[in-house]
């Protein structure tokens, strides 16, 4: 056959990304002026991984395409399986999973690897690069988990991973940290973004050829910043953060997803022998008191992924100290937190423009969903006047500018948890089993803040 001629194409700098005309800025990574120009052999083009090279790939009918398989391992953690989509983690995909130092990365996946392997779907291969393997023992001791079927590798070398991966095929795969993986290849210093890429392109090439899933660990800076690996997360099929509040429990949440929903949360307590899923987390974000509730509390319900969560919002409103006032929220957008103010004084006449305003949410939580409306607006409203809300109530529901409160999606599934959790109120705007129906902020106020009661 007649050898076809090499081309011209343009490789990105930043990220490897190929494609056939210059562009300002990369499709892929979006970098500015990193598109330079290379010399490609069609003839080679079979070994160059699948998108690489964009020119040589024709259309085809999406209909004539054959999907892939949902084909997935069990982590043997059901918190961790609803985070990666349910039933755990897709065959052939890379899993970042990112958090700041000390957070429980590794103990996560140490227990991981002792559930994945009681599922006996294959081999677990455990690669430290920051820890010794006595190390890793002491913790799987204190966490009392089965080694049996758990090979660890106290390595930093790439090479050698990739030598034990084509030796033992495993079915899961844990490198911990990313960033301490090198290679010859690329450059000397462990750590920096060309290493970095480098590996993990290499590690991410052998688990698309395998029936197996890699998971890589990461150090998170304390303000969020994935360093360095920020430049991973397009490598990657899903980016998971582990993140905590304020005390011992950790959330696993998906940043990105390409094999399920980024809306579900795992929850985790961090005790002495390890993590423990928190199976029933509804009541989690509630302060629990004895006697009666206090002015400024409302108990909203919200949906993280499937769940419906009860969440306490706490408001507390002063006398602003100079002509410019202030609203002290960072768990509920502040905007929103001052249209709610702004509709109360309106549609009631209650003076919030010359007050200070603080809202927290017990737990630490952030809340993002309309449905929330209704309890903020109860909160302040009890905050400003000094009359508490009842006991046992849940309100749901979004205020709109004209001081209705409108419907929000699955108000049955909200009101049944907060009914079957020992709540005798639901406040909401539509009839539903156990719900008492408030269609405006006026009424709202009667029914629940009466001082008169
Ligand atoms: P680790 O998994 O080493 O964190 P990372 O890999 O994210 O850096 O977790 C370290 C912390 O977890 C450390 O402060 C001790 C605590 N811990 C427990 O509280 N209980 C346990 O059973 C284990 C193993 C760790
Ligand atoms: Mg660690």
């Amino acid at each position: 056959m007649a050898k076809k001629k090499v081309s011209i194409c343009y490789k990105c700098s930043n990220c490897g990304f190929v494609q056939p005309r210059w562009l300002g800025r990369c499709p892929e990574c979006s970098s500015w002026n990193t598109l330079e120009e290379c010399i490609t052999d069609p003839n080679a083009l079979s070994s160059v991984a699948p998108g690489q090279i964009a020119s040589k790939v024709k259309p085809m009918p999406l209909s004539d395409v054959t999907a892939m398989d949902d084909d997935r391992f069990s982590t043997g953690i059901e918190e961790f399986d609803r985070v990666l989509g349910g039933k755990g983690a897709t065959k052939r995909s890379a899993i970042l999973l990112g958090g700041e130092p000390g957070i429980g990365k590794s103990t996560l996946l140490l227990q991981t690897c002792a559930a994945f392997s009681k599922t006996k779907s294959g081999l677990v291969l455990y690669v430290s690069g920051e820890e010794s393997s006595s190390q890793i023992k002491s913790r799987a001791n204190r966490l009392n988990v089965d080694c049996e079927n758990i090979q660890i590798m106290p390595t930093m070398r790439l090479e050698d991973i990739l030598d034990a991966l084509n030796e033992l095929k495993p079915a899961l795969v844990i490198i911990d940290s990313i960033q301490t993986v090198y290679s010859i290849e690329g450059g000397i210093i462990p750590g920096t973004v060309n290493q970095l890429k480098y590996c993990t392109n290499e590690l991410v090439g052998w688990v698309k050829e395998h029936e197996s899933v890699l998971i890589m660990t990461c150090h998170v800076t304390k303000d969020g910043n994935i360093a360095g690996p920020k430049a991973l997360e397009h490598m990657v099929d899903t980016v998971i953060s582990f993140e905590r509040n304020n005390d011992e429990i950790r959330f696993l949440r998906a940043y990105k997803n390409r094999f399920g929903s980024v809306d579900e949360l795992g929850i985790f307590e961090m005790t002495a022998t390890g993590l423990v899923p928190v199976t029933d987390p509804s009541t989690m974000f509630i302060t629990r008191r004895e006697g009666k509730t206090p002015n400024g509390v409302a108990v909203c319900a919200v949906f993280e992924g499937t769940r419906v969560f009860l969440v306490e919002i706490q408001a507390l409103t002063v006398p602003a100290k100079s002509s410019l006032t202030r609203v002290y929220s960072d768990k509920i957008d502040s905007a929103r937190v001052s249209r709610v103010a702004a509709v109360i004084e309106k549609r009631t006449g209650l003076r919030f423009s010359d007050q200070d305003i603080y809202i927290n949410v017990a737990g630490g939580v952030r809340l993002t969903e309309s449905a929330i409306d209704a309890s903020l607006a109860a909160a302040l409203y009890s905050a400003r006047t000094g009359v508490a809300i009842k006991d046992g109530t849940v309100l749901i529901g979004e205020l709109s500018l004209a001081g209705e409160i409108r419907p929000v999606g699955r108000i049955k599934q909200r009101a049944r948890t907060a009914i079957s959790l020992g709540y005798k109120t639901v406040v909401a705007p539509e009839k539903e089993d156990g719900v008492t129906v408030v269609t405006n902020i006026s009424d709202l106020i009667k029914l629940e803040l009466n001082s008169d009661d």
